[in-house]
């Protein structure tokens, strides 16, 4: 399990910790990592994911042995639970990849009971490397953009780029790297973003917890973490790191 999963799975424990037992959905889960280590744990958490064209994460999910009774799909925008299912939703690297983030958000809040939390990771426009490619800057260029093409053609030809064995050429790469972004990111602002989040929560931005999971995990790294309680140092490493990774967002529905 890769370590944003890891920060998300002590995130939901201490949420037991606080709040005792509670019920738990990981939104787009993918192939169900973090639905299987928080299960491992004790914790009741069932995950749901659309399983887009673009990733082996349904087979993946299948050999789990928990698709349909603890991971299920969801379709056309709607997720197989009740309202009020959930005191906790995660979703982890997952809103830059939804056409509609209202709509999405809406749905979320449906599932939350009364004042139950959401949790999400995910990067702005704002990020400074496209992620999924890695390649500096690709998302911000217009998606009909020559220039963006000879760019990104460029970087490869350079070294950059991640999945480099998926294509037999650079220009290919670059190519079919383009087309998957254009399908599968939806990338908005940081206020768009905190908008279309105000609808239905009380939101507020959590990197710096993120930051110091990070610190305290490497022995030789942890007495770092102490230097965010410095004045505006917290709100400095949070800027920094929302532009070079994502955003960590905790939200929370009213109580009745
Ligand atoms: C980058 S993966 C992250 C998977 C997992 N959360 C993790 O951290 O390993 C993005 C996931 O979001 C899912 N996804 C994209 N749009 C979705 C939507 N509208 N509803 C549910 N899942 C969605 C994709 O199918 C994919 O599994």
């Amino acid at each position: 399990m890769d370590v944003t999963n890891r920060f998300v799975l002590d995130f939901a424990r201490g949420f037991e910790r606080r709040h005792g037992a509670a019920a738990m959905l990981d939104f787009g889960c993918g192939a169900g990592a973090l639905v299987q280590a928080a299960r491992a744990a004790g914790l009741d958490m069932v995950g749901a994911d659309v399983f887009y064209g673009g990733s082996e994460d349904r087979v993946r999910a299948v050999q789990t042995g928990l698709l349909g009774s603890a991971i299920f799909e969801a379709r056309d925008g709607c997720l197989p639970f009740p309202g009020g299912s959930f005191d906790l939703v995660t979703d982890n690297q997952v809103l830059e990849h939804v056409a509609d983030l209202d709509a999405t958000l809406g749905e979320l809040h449906r599932v939350l009971r009364p004042g139950g939390t959401l949790l999400s990771l995910f990067p702005a426009r704002d990020v400074l490397r496209e992620g999924h490619i890695g390649i500096p800057l690709a998302h911000r260029f217009r998606q009909d953009s020559r220039a963006r093409f000879l760019y990104t053609w460029a970087l490869r030809s350079l070294g950059l780029g991640t999945w480099k064995e998926q294509a037999p050429t650079r220009r290919q790469w670059a190519v079919d790297k383009l087309r998957w972004i254009d399908t599968y990111t939806f990338y908005r602002s940081r206020r768009e973003i905190f908008r279309a989040f105000e609808v239905y929560f009380r939101s507020e931005p959590r990197e710096a917890d993120y930051i110091r999971y990070r610190l305290r995990d490497v022995a030789w790294r942890a007495p770092l973490a102490r230097l965010l309680d410095l004045p505006f140092a917290s709100a400095a490493a949070s800027a920094v790191f929302r532009k070079l990774a994502f955003l960590v967002v905790v939200s929370r529905k009213a109580p009745r």
